[in-house]
């Protein structure tokens, strides 16, 4: 996306064709700061401490940080370190677990002289094609709203209320981003829209990405707290849901940021289209219940005990919220079933939350196809 005219992505390669650049998303929305990936352990650092996060931009860092192994060592024991150690960053996105297997698949028949080259080939392919995934979302979303604000348009309406839980746009993948995909392409379409935008406690990715990024795009939108979105919806001031995933089970239990499936509850009482933005590499085909089967990641509690912020004097601060000796636990993700979901939008499509609707836009994943 344009940052100030200037076409940015999150995370491309150094002029020198050999260190990675990223935007680090912890000092985000009050600094822009560019770092420089050089070695595996900076690639490692930078996913696990969140300088880059959302699932499909976690994938796009692994995969080039498999590249970084490299440039030491292309042995075949260093690809194994290489994946074993990206593999444990972060557990709950199932796209980390695709981009390495990805890389390891195309690196590890090669010989050990031709892998660096290839490595981050294929890294930047993935890159790339992160970003034509995304933006083929975007048309699907589109057409989705497109019907919705024809609706709502006939009904009176002077504008589309959306409402997104954390932050699954551009800042999330490698461009475009899922859930605001369609946001975008349905301001390039003129479609009046205004953002609903969950702070998402406790690392409030809502409240300083998803409206850093409205902000950047000049999106309309208002930051609300987790709780409000129940009374909203209550009130018709919700035409419609759209979050991301981590990682979508092969029947369409869809895990996201702690905090989604009560969205997806008050907007099932409430009658509001609740739909879910993914791109294929999010999909776990081997697992059913999401439930049951996804890890969910548990950070640090002082993330729930501490806020950081800038003060009136534009000095960041962090500061504690709790009594001393009040215990806290932070879960990351939690998961919504199926049942709640009104669809899923995918780059091939949107489909019903079910396994009959992935394999309909996925037709290769069908037993014996
Ligand atoms: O903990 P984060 O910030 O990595 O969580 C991000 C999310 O929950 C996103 O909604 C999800 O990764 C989808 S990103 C397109």
């Amino acid at each position: 996306m344009n940052i100030d005219g200037k076409p940015t992505r999150t995370i491309w390669l150094a002029a020198d064709g050999l260190g990675v650049e990223i935007i680090d998303q912890t000092r985000l929305p009050h600094e822009f700061v560019v770092t420089r990936l050089d070695t595996l352990e900076a690639a490692e650092r930078a996913i696990r401490e969140m300088w880059v996060r959302g699932a499909p931009l976690i994938g796009a860092t692994a995969a080039y940080g498999m590249a970084l192994a490299l440039r030491s060592d292309p042995s075949e024991s260093r690809l194994d370190e290489a994946y074993r150690r990206l593999f444990a960053t972060r557990p709950t996105a199932v796209n980390l677990r695709w981009a390495l297997d990805d890389m390891r698949a195309v690196l590890h028949p090669l010989p050990p002289a031709e892998r660096l080259v290839a490595a981050y080939r294929q890294a930047g392919r993935i890159a790339d094609d992160d970003v034509a995934i995304n933006a083929a979302i975007g048309e699907h979303g589109l057409a989705v709203m497109r019907r919705l604000w024809d609706e709502r348009r006939a009904a009176g309406a002077e504008r589309l209320n959306l409402l997104t839980h954390c932050n699954a746009g551009w800042l999330a993948t490698v461009d475009w981003g899922t859930a605001l995909a369609p946001v975008y392409k349905a301001q390039q379409a003129g479609i009046p829209l205004h953002v609903w935008v969950d702070e998402t406690r406790p690392r409030n990715q809502g409240a300083s990405l998803t409206a850093r990024e409205l902000n950047w795009q000049g999106v309309p939108h208002t930051v609300i707290v987790d709780n409000a979105g129940g009374h909203l919806m209550q009130h018709g001031l919700v035409d419609i849901c759209i979050v991301g995933t981590d990682r979508t089970t092969a029947s369409g239990d869809v895990c996201n940021k702690i905090g989604t499936y009560l969205k997806a509850l008050a907007a099932k009482d409430n009658r509001v289209p609740f739909y879910v933005a993914l791109p294929g590499p999010t999909i776990d085909w081997t697992i059913d219940d999401g439930v049951q089967s996804i890890p969910i990641e548990e950070r640090d509690s002082a993330e729930v005990t501490h806020l950081a912020g800038r003060t009136a004097e534009g000095k960041l601060l962090t500061v504690q919220l709790t009594p001393d000796g009040s215990p806290a636990i932070n879960y990351g993700f939690d998961v919504t079933p199926a049942r709640l979901i009104t669809g899923l939008i995918t780059e091939r499509g949107v489909c019903p939350a079910s396994r009959d609707g992935l394999l309909s836009l996925y037709p290769e994943r069908r037993p014996n196809a």
